[in-house]
């Protein structure tokens, strides 16, 4: 969900509504918009940003506004629900929408409805519209304000636990807007006698690209003529101006059906650009400047602790095998959600990396600050500059595979595992555990990568025609060994996210001790079986499979003839270093998932329920 703010000169609604176009990506069920003229005037709907502009009466006066959109956590989606929430009776003195959760917004609750005021939503956030009124009101029916917006909100903040990102429009202060950040993100943008707000550049970068961040705890005034910023006390604060370089134009379709599929094709280029001044075939070393270690601190180091959701959760299982294989560190990997709550114990000599495409999402901002305050040196592996994390973690490698749309994360997969295996081959060089002899060799086989993956890409007619063929089952099982396994639970992910397919992934040797009980006559199974030191062993299970009447899908490296033999499909990836197969198994995953959404009608880019970045606990 996205918050979004505009006070300038032109009529806000329609700037709104596009911007809130924009952040669509981001997942949401409703949406809403208050603008700011003679009254406060709200609208609202459930479901796409057109069923919100089928509301909004034409040539809406009122030049500053405000907008969202809904992912429900509080209450189930639907208009009552759905943001801005006002207070104040109607059409209200306050109106405000909120990114974020209110942690304590029971106990508010029962305190404001005690004093008279009446909630009209399910919500955590109408309790703030309701305690800014009172401060500034002092009661459910006041009329006069006793106080401005800005000291009204500041008090309301003392009494507020939990995550935000607030706008918020007052009948009695026309022509500005206020904001205030803890803990999700918020950015303004600086025009020519027009400022905007959102959660994301996205939102406003056909206005403009010069773009000032707000820090947690700060506060911010908006109107036409200029920003102000502030800090928790209330003194004003000089802010840096950042300029946004990349272009919009690089997150359109390009042709493309979906951007799943364009972002599928652009891993060549991602891959690429990743790579691109980090690593010397003819030295053969890997340059990561941006890694705030020495040398000495990455011989001494003891363990790695990775944190991570969702797919980057799957890039960091490989990474482990990798630390552990060629580092020869111990490693640790954690569900973020998990690792806040279980009391960790930590060693000296631990290195954490935290691995998230959006850089926003809260379980592992959360988990990162539990690790820092362990006096942990934390890395950040992301695809968003400027995001949270990249302000809070000690160092950071970005991922360069441009903006990610598409719900389902692919590009940036691929690009968090580059960086991995760049990282793990860097410290066991340093640790010497590898040769500068080998580092070429891997380095070579690496560059590679990319050209590989457009030869799968020129096969994926052969995909789709294997997709469209299952494309009625109602269960698929995926299974990998070794460094395949990560990418199985991946694989079976995609499907699941996109085609509302339901997929397992399973380290191959595993499913003999329970889920092969699910298997029956012509369940599709998906087998990775490049060649590798489990290829024999990944052979058997396939062996079980079959012998359970299971329909099995292999994929396998194209001068394979064996597995043939064995299996009812085989989709070909080219040859490679059994260390970098999973980079090309996961494109043949990626597309069958894709096909499989196709063949299926869904919504690919928006997937029911998901959101690109969950910024909610
Ligand atoms: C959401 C997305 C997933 C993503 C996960 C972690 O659930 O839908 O695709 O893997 O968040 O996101 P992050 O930005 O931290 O990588």
């Amino acid at each position: 969900c996205g918050i979004v703010g505009y006070a300038g000169r032109n009529a806000a609604a329609p700037v709104i509504i596009e911007s809130l176009k924009k952040l669509e990506y981001r997942g949401y069920d409703s949406a809403g918009i208050t603008v700011l003229g003679k009254e406060i005037e709200t609208y609202k709907a459930v479901g796409k940003i057109v069923n919100l502009e089928a509301e909004i009466p034409k040539n809406l006066g009122g030049s500053v506004g405000i907008g969202h959109t809904r992912w429900a956590t509080h209450g189930r989606p639907s208009t009552k629900n759905a943001h801005p929430h006002n207070s104040g009776g109607n059409p209200g003195k306050i109106s405000l929408v909120h990114n974020g959760i209110i942690e304590n917004y029971m106990a508010l609750k029962e305190q404001l409805t005690g004093e008279g005021y009446v909630f009209n939503s399910e919500t955590d956030t109408e309790v703030v519209a309701h305690l800014l009124h009172k401060h500034i009101y002092g009661k459910p029916d006041g009329k006069e304000a006793k106080c401005e917006l800005l000291v009204g909100l500041r008090e309301s903040l003392k009494e507020i636990e939990g995550s935000y990102a607030l706008a918020i429009l007052s009948a009695d202060e026309p022509g500005k807007l206020v904001l205030a950040r803890k803990d999700s993100p918020l950015v303004i943008g600086l025009g020519k006698g027009e400022n905007f707000a959102a959660s994301d550049v996205t939102a406003f970068l056909s206005h403009t690209r010069d773009v000032v961040f707000v820090n947690d705890f700060e506060t911010a005034v908006l109107s036409p003529a200029g920003v102000e910023i502030f800090d928790r006390e209330g003194k004003p604060r000089e802010k840096k101006i950042e300029k946004i370089e990349w272009d919009f134009e690089a997150a359109e379709k390009a042709g493309y059906e979906h951007f799943m599929l364009k972002e599928i094709h652009e891993q060549v280029t991602a891959i690429h650009n990743t790579l691109a001044g980090k690593v010397s075939e003819l030295e053969g070393d890997i340059y990561l400047k941006e890694l705030n270690l020495s040398e000495d601190e990455i011989r001494e180091l003891v363990r790695v602790q990775i944190l991570a959701c969702g797919t980057s959760w799957h890039a960091g299982l490989l990474g482990k095998y990798l630390f552990e294989q060629l580092a020869g560190i111990h490693c640790d990997i954690d569900i973020c959600s998990e690792y806040r709550y279980r009391n960790p114990v930590m060693n000296e000599g631990t290195l954490a990396i935290a691995i998230t495409q959006s850089g926003e999402t809260a379980d592992t901002l959360a988990a990162v600050r539990e690790i820092m305050s362990y006096n942990c040196p934390t890395l950040a592996i992301t695809n968003v500059v400027g995001s949270t994390i990249t302000r809070e973690a000690n160092s950071v490698l970005y991922t360069r595979a441009g903006p990610e749309i598409g719900v389902a994360a692919t590009k940036t997969f691929t690009t968090q595992l580059t960086l991995l295996y760049l990282l793990a081959v860097k410290f066991a060089l340093v640790r010497d555990r590898l040769s500068p002899d080998y580092v070429k060799s891997f380095i070579t086989d690496l560059r590679k990568v990319p050209g590989q993956i457009q030869q799968i890409l020129n096969q994926k007619e052969i995909i789709k025609e294997c997709a469209d063929g299952f494309a009625r089952s109602k269960s698929y099982f995926f299974l990998g060994r070794h460094l395949n396994y990560p990418i199985a639970l991946e694989g079976a992910l995609k499907l699941k996210e996109i085609s509302y397919v339901h997929a397992e992934g399973f380290a191959a040797g595993e499913l003999k001790h329970g889920p092969i009980a699910l298997l029956d006559e012509g369940t599709p199974v998906v087998a990775i079986a490049t060649r590798g030191h489990t290829y024999e062993k990944m052979l058997s299970n396939i062996k079980e499979v079959k012998a359970r009447d299971a329909f099995v899908i292999a994929v396998a490296d194209n001068k394979d003839t064996e597995i043939t033999k064995y299996v009812d499909v085989v989709l070909r990836v080219p040859q490679s270093d059994e260390l970098l197969s999973p980079l090309l198994s996961i494109v043949v995953l990626q597309l069958l998932a894709y096909y499989t959404a196709l063949a299926r009608n869904c919504s690919i880019d928006k997937p029911r329920n998901l959101a690109k970045s969950v910024t909610v606990e």
